[in-house]
This record gives structure tokens, sequence and C-alpha cells, in this order.
């Protein structure tokens, strides 16, 4: 705690109100703007603020850090990226040691296994290095729907369904808190892609707006209660997030109760004072023009002070729980050995299983690989940007197979590598995790040396990998769909070992859905490892050899085409020329840009299940869609009403009747009437997963159903109705493999206030 003067307010001994008269107006507007950004190449305006007390730099490589006012007992607090890990610095002048974090597994995996304790326990482990290094709060969860797959985030985002996104990242946010670390629940809303980001303007309905894009959020901030939210760098309907009343201030805090503080993406929004007004509490990184335009706000009146204090009374209250003010002696030795275990454990619980045709996975004791595509020998742990982890290795696929007791092709290996060094000499990887990755090309193999080597192996593995981040979005070939070299070694790959009457195995390595219709056929069984964090290679090899049963199912469709997207039309948007200066000045370069969201609610498998039928599972794997090496009965639908009341219990039986233990995720949809107004043909409402299942054994998994579950939201009366008639329990499998179905009625029609 810093020293402070006894005859002033003190935070923690004072009131807040105490402690916010007590300030000055220039440390008024020092606590509202972080204490700047070193990043090369910032332009004047946007260099760091001057301030007069800061712990600036006491986690080297933080996004980020707010002022301290040690008078009056007010410290510094350090944020620091990401979803898929703590973003820090490895490396320090000063200091010889190390400070790595473990690189977890991305979002769209963990929301992958569905499993809502493991999420949590990966979120306790990053709170814990969070805690370790001195970061008071956790730039994640990120949680904006994958509208469309070319999203270059994606990865750091969980699911194309908004329950699904809710409910991992609240066990994702309860996880990080439980270490008194917060977390900053981003990016409020619509950031569904990075072209254009900073001034795109999303035309949505505000039916698909509470729906779609504002449920995942609306669901953490009631189940988990995040520290803060950060707003996104998009306008929505025409106004910047982060100067949105109307979002921060009604529906955010009044609506659904938010009580921490809002901060800013960095550098996002355009006008300091709007931002403040609307109750974006923060503004991040902070700069000197923040802080003159503030400055000069606050004295010509055109901001009033009492919208300063109320917004400083929101971020006094958080700096109230976090360990800077607590005093917490972190140690810089967080527990990496025992977060590289829950690395690798729950890496390999949210891998999906696509095909497995005659049981060719788990493969068999001692089976020699040959491993193929240069993936394989430099796995990708995860996405670029601020999503990206300092961590300390990367375990490849040939290494998690050789520990797992296999053996791989180790001439097979060596033309790899050198392959690669060449690569990676002629193109040399960035040194800025900020800037996006060049792929890999493929290693053209010679007919010879695939002869010899499908001679000399047993089972093909060929691994396709996919980089993406931050800034850009991913391209059509390249990116969804295979390139010509991907195909063409899968084919001639395929082709030699078939031949042999030898199996072929595709590990897909990805951030995000990529095309399987066309080649799925040429291989034998495919397997999305996503991109799994630090262990990678370890996670891979654990669902090779059966040491873990694969449970994960897909959190987003695979389509077939990119067309299928009902979004695809809409995508990117389009710029449009400044209308006049401050147009100009808000766009990038002289152009700003705008995207209608017309695909309203039917986003995702809302609505290409409707185009598809179940038995075109084979060429594209819809959402909720994953095998397992056992299988799975599903018997004994139970409603507790056949009437809707208030809220209504669902039971099912779920029984292993393979031979192998296993786990199910099971689903429950809804079709409700559509009387007033469109609804999906079904919705999901709850998803449950099994424990680890002998086989024979069962459980009964059961689900609640309550009156907001059946609602929609009426744009008109602002408020979320429910109709009457008859509603469709469908218990899944996948959206697309319903199993067991049971109605109940509502009598009357009602309505649920916002
Ligand atoms: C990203 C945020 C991130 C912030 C700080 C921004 O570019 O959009 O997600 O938290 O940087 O690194």
């Amino acid at each position: 705690m810093p020293s402070v003067d006894k005859k002033l307010p003190k935070l923690g001994e004072s009131t807040i109100a105490e402690v916010v008269a007590a300030l000055t107006a220039e440390e008024k507007v020092s606590l509202l703007i972080g204490t700047g950004m070193d990043f090369p190449g910032l332009p004047p305006k946007l260099q760091a603020p001057v301030v007069g007390s800061t712990q600036k730099g006491r986690v080297p490589g933080a996004a980020g850090s707010t002022c301290a006012v040690p008078r009056l007992g007010i410290p510094s607090i350090v944020m620091a990226d990401g979803p898929a890990g703590v973003r820090i610095s490895p490396t320090r002048k000063d200091s010889a040691e190390s400070f790595f974090c473990t690189a977890f597994p991305i979002a769209t995996l963990l929301a992958s296994s569905w499993d809502i304790e493991l999420v949590k326990n990966v979120g306790r482990a990053m709170g814990h290095e969070a805690k370790e290094y001195g970061v008071d709060i956790l730039l994640a969860p990120a949680l904006n729907i994958h509208r469309i797959p070319l999203g270059g985030r994606n990865f750091e985002y969980y699911s194309e369904d908004p329950l699904v996104s809710g409910k991992i990242a609240a066990a994702m946010t309860n996880g990080v808190q439980s270490q008194g670390v917060g977390t900053s629940v981003k990016h409020l809303v619509a950031n569904n892609h990075e072209w254009n980001r900073n001034v795109i303007n999303v035309k949505v309905d505000q039916r698909a707006l509470r729906e779609i894009y504002l449920k995942g959020f609306e669901i953490v901030i009631k189940e988990s209660n995040p520290w803060t939210v950060m707003t996104s760098y998009n306008k929505v309907n025409g106004v910047y997030t982060s100067e949105s009343y109307e979002l921060l201030s009604t529906i955010l805090r009044e609506q659904w109760g938010f009580s921490g503080f809002v901060v800013t993406d960095w550098l996002a929004g355009r006008d300091p004072v709007a931002q403040l007004k609307a109750g974006n509490d923060l503004l991040m990184p902070g700069s000197i023009y923040q802080q003159e335009v503030l400055l000069e706000a606050i004295k010509s009146g055109e901001l009033d002070e009492s919208i300063c204090d109320r917004d400083i009374e929101n971020i006094l209250g958080i700096i109230l729980k976090c360990q800077a003010f607590q005093g917490y002696q972190y140690s810089n030795r967080p527990d990496l050995i025992a977060n590289a275990e829950i690395c690798r454990s729950s890496a390999s619980q949210g891998m999906v299983l696509l095909r497995n045709s005659d049981k060719a996975l788990p493969v068999k004791e001692n089976t020699r690989f040959g491993l193929f595509g240069t993936a394989s020998y430099a796995m990708i742990t995860g996405g670029t940007g601020s999503g990206d982890v300092n961590k300390a290795y990367t375990v490849s696929l040939a290494t998690g197979l050789r520990a797992a007791g296999f053996t791989c092709s180790d001439a097979l290996e060596s033309c790899y590598q050198e392959f690669i060094a060449t690569e990676k000499s002629r193109n040399p990887v960035s040194t800025d995790a900020f800037m996006p990755r060049v792929a890999l090309p493929e290693y053209i193999i010679s007919e010879e040396q695939l002869f010899d080597t499908t001679l000399q192996t047993d089972v093909a593995v060929i691994t396709i990998g996919r980089h993406s981040g931050e800034f850009v979005d991913r391209q059509a070939v390249g990116g969804f769909y295979l390139t010509d070299e991907e195909k063409n070694l899968i084919r001639k790959v395929s082709t030699a070992y078939r031949k042999q009457s030898k199996k072929v195995l595709v590990i897909l390595n990805i951030g995000g859905a990529v095309e399987t219709a066309s080649w799925c056929d040429q291989v034998d069984a495919i397997l999305i490892a996503w991109q799994p964090g630090q262990e990678a290679g370890h996670a891979v090899a654990d669902i090779l050899r059966g040491k873990v049963n694969p449970s994960g199912k897909l959190a987003t469709t695979f389509a077939s085409r990119l067309e299928d997207y009902p979004s695809f039309g809409n995508f990117p948007g389009v710029t449009l020329v400044a209308r006049n200066e401050e147009e100009k000045s808000a766009a990038v370069g002289d152009k700003a840009a705008e995207i209608e969201y017309n695909d309203g609610i039917a986003v995702g498998y809302r609505a290409i299940n409707a185009e598809h039928k179940t038995e075109s599972a084979t060429v594209f794997f819809p959402f909720g869609f994953g095998l397992s090496y056992t299988v799975f009965n599903y018997s004994n639908l139970q409603l507790s009403n056949n009437e809707f009341e208030s809220d209504l219990t669902v039971s099912v039986d779920i029984t292993n009747t393979g031979d192998v233990a296993g786990r199910e995720i099971v689903q429950l949809y809804l079709s409700a009437p559509s009387h007033d107004r469109v609804k999906p043909v079904a919705e999901l409402k709850g998803f449950n997963k099994t424990g680890l299942l002998k086989p024979q054994q069962s459980q009964t998994l059961s689900f609640t159903i309550g009156l907001a579950d059946l609602s929609s939201f009426d744009p008109v009366q602002s408020l979320w109705v429910v109709e009457k008639g008859c509603y469709v329990i469908k218990i899944g499998a996948s959206s697309m493999d319903i199993r067991l179905e049971a109605n109940f009625n509502k009598v009357a029609a009602s309505q649920l206030s916002v």
C-alpha cells in the first residue's frame, strides 16, 4: 500500500465518495484514462499522457495500466491480455529470469468441450498466473459471435450460438475471478470481424442484437459478475459502442445490473467526452489527446464533473478488490508445471472427432506414423495479436506421438525440418506478436519418397494448419478452403496409403471452420485439434492412442461452402466515401465502412440446418456434432409438467452402449410456436455433459427451462414476449441428430421486462 497523508481521505478507509471529492480535476482525468501505450509509430496525439504518479511498467509487456494517486491511497492497476492465457513479456531488461505464461487452448476449443467445470478450471489456472505475475485484470474472456467463418478473431471467441458463448464465458469469468483477479468481458458488441473494425458501422435490427449479439453478454453479466466490460471498436446503428449511453448505461447497467467498470478497447472511439458521458468509465490505453480534451471539457463545463465522479466511483469500486490495492505480494513464480497439465487435459477434451470410418482411431500400440504437413512439426498453438501468449515451448505432433511410445518416420521428419528451416530463413517469422503470421507453404513430397514412407510406416497423419488473428480476416482459399497444395497432399498421401490398405488421418490445427466436404472421403479419420495451446502434440497423441476418448462437439457449424453461411452475402461490408471532415478523420484513410446484418437472427445453425438434411452429415458437420469411440443411447425423456407454469425440468437417461468409457454432450433444443413472429426451426436452450461413463453405465441429465427461454425480443414494445401454444423439446446428440422429443403447452401469452 502506498503511504498516504493522514489528514486526507484514503481509499479503503474513507468512503469512495469522500475519496472522489478530494481529487483535483487533473487527478480525476488521470484516473479516467490509462497511462499510455509504448507502441512504435504512434502519432503524437496518441502518445502517453503526462501523469504525475504511476507505476507504469510494473509488469512489462502487459497491455496497460491505470494511474496511481498515492496521496489518496489509490494504486495503479495492471491489465493484461487475454483469452488464451496471460500475455506479458517473457524477458525483462533488468532480470536474467524468464516470465513465460501458459498458452492454453483457444476459446473455440474450450467451447467445444461444452464443459463448464473444465472451463472454470482453465480460468482458475489463468487467474493464478495473472495473480502471481502481478496482473490485476485479465482482458478476457472474448465472446463475439462467430457470424462468419472468416472472422480473423474467431479463435478468441467461443461459438455461433449465444447460449454456449455466454455460459462458457461465465465459467471462464468465475474461474479467473475466484483467484482475486478481475476479467474484462469483451468486445461489447458486434465486433464479429476485423475488416475496418475501427470505423465500421454495424447495422443490425434490435431483435437480432438482443437475441444473438447481446445475449451471451447478458448471460455472462448475470451469471458471473465480471469486474469490467470492454467495449468494441465498431459502431452499432451509427453510434460507437463506447459512446452509446443506451448500450452502456441503459442496457448494461440498468437492465442487466452490471456493477463494475467499462473500459474501451485500445484507442477505440473518437470522442472522449461522449465516451465518459455514455458510461464508458475508463479510456485505454490513455493518450495525451484524451488528457487535453477532458481537462478542457471540464474547464469549459462541457463535461460535468459529476459524470467524471460517477465513472471514477465505478473504477475505484473495482480497484478496491484488486491485488494491487490488497497489497498481495506476487511471486513471479506461477505453477507452470501444474498449468501445463491443465492445458493438456483441457485441450484433449475440446477436440472434435469429425470422421472415424472403420474405427481408424484409436490406433494400435506400436503404430509407425508417417507425419505429413508442415504443421505436424510446427503445430500452431493459438492465434496472433492480443490473443497471443508468450509461452516457453510448443509440443509438436512428432514429439507428442514419440512420447506416447509411437515411432514416426525420421527420414520424413528430416526432410520436413530442412524444408521448414529454409522457409523460415526466407520468410522470418515476425517477432511482433501483433503481426499476422504467414503460413508455411506445404512441402512437395516426391513420388519416390512417398512410396518409401508408405512402406516403412503403418498410418499417415496429415496436419493442416491455419493461422489467424487480430487486424485481418481470413481469406477464402487458404483460410476456409484448403489450398491446391494441401488438397494435392491429401490426395497423393491417400492414394499411396490406401493402395497398401493403410489408413490416413487428418488433424485440423485450426482456429476457425474449414471446408471438409470436398476431401473428407479420401481420409479415414478427421480430428479437429483446433489451436490447442502449448501441449498440442501430447493432447493429440492422447486422443490418437485412446487414452482420452474424444468428447468435444462443434460449437460452430462446419458448412460445405462459404455461401452456405447466411451472413456470406453481406460480408465484409462496404466502404463509404466520407461526406465531411469529421467522417474523414474518423475513418481509415478517407473511407468509412458499413455492414448490414440482414441475416437477422438467422445466424449459423439457426439458418443452415433448415437447408440441409441429416444424411448430408458426411459432407457438412452441423452445430453440436462430434463423434466418440463409443456410442450412447438416449432414453426416458421426462418433463416435470406438460403445461408451462414458471420453470420446467427436463430429464433424460444417457447410457454408454459401446465398449469403451466415454462422455456425451447432450443438447436441448426448443421449437417454439411462431404465430406472431418467425422463429428458427429449433434453438439451443440447454446443454449438459455426462461424467466418464463406463460401458453399460447410465446417467440421468437434467435441464431447466425458464420463461426467458421461451421468449423472443419484440423491438416495438422493447420487451421479451412469449407466445402461447405448443412447444417441442428436442433432445439431441447434435442439432441435426435429435434423439427424443416431447411437447408442452403454454396456455397464455406473456411478457418479460428487459
Ligand atoms: C484488442 C483487445 C485487447 C487490447 C489490449 C486490442 O487491440 O482488440 O482485445 O485486449 O488490444 O491489448
